[in-house]
């Protein structure tokens, strides 16, 4: 999808991405996961690609091809793409997390497959670093834009991590709409943004294909930039 005088709104710019689900082992055959299908995250590398930027994409496990002219890095856990993100984050003048990072991890990886001995197991997790918060923590961080993934208080919720993570930019999307679940080719959310004057803003982005959401978020994105 292309739209006419926007061709190159993102050219000389860096992007980087991050995309997909992550896997936390829990022994050598079983892992912690979630259903992120990473098409939003490929979206937004596709959309800023046509946009004229040059697209690191940092993806977790996920069953797609790779955008033409994207450059990609495969990663499995949270801690993988923690490292992989901080190694190219100084090349990058816009950084967008999209991946849905899994929150915590399993304390220890059993060195051989876990037997069923008992009949209940506790599993004990710790807690993965926040890439996105990490990033935008940083001393020259890049334009940061976050997502927010909610069942309930959207709006509220939202604001916190765009004040908490210090980012310029939140997407939030509803996640209880089972109508765009976590696979699905199309999307909808709210763009969240404080203005100049420390206000915040909202603006909808109603249902569309998940390429065209992500153009509209880095048009509006590329517009905050200015
Ligand atoms: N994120 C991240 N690293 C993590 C967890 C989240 O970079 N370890 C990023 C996600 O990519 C997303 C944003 O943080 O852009 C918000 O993720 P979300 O799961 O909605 O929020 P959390 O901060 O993890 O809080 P919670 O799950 O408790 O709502
Ligand atoms: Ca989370």
């Amino acid at each position: 999808q292309h739209f006419a005088g926007n061709h190159q709104l993102l050219a000389s710019k860096s992007i980087l991405i991050t995309a997909g689900p992550t896997r936390e082992a829990i022994d050598p055959v079983r892992y912690l996961s979630n259903h992120s299908s990473g098409k939003m995250g490929f979206a937004l590398a596709t959309a800023a690609q046509q946009l004229g930027a040059q697209v690191t994409l940092v993806s977790g496990p996920v069953q797609l091809p790779t955008p033409p002219g994207v450059t990609r890095i495969d990663v499995v856990s949270a801690q993988d793409m923690y490292e992989a993100v901080l190694a190219q984050v100084e090349q990058a003048d816009i950084f967008i997390g999209c991946a849905a990072v899994a929150d915590y991890r399993p304390e220890q990886i059993a060195d051989s497959k876990i037997k069923k001995h008992q009949d209940t197991m506790h599993l004990s997790l710790v807690k993965n670093p926040d890439i996105l918060a990490t990033v935008a923590h940083q001393p020259n961080p890049p334009f940061t834009i976050g997502f927010a993934a909610e069942t309930d208080d959207v709006v509220r919720y939202a604001q916190d991590k765009l004040e908490q993570k210090r980012l310029r930019l939140i997407a939030a999307n509803d996640v209880s709409d089972t109508q765009i679940g976590f696979n699905s080719d199309d999307n909808a959310m709210q763009l969240l943004w404080q203005d100049e004057q420390g206000q915040l803003q909202q603006l909808s982005l109603n249902r569309a294909s998940k390429l065209q959401i992500a153009t509209q978020l880095l048009q509006h994105a590329a517009t905050l930039m200015k």
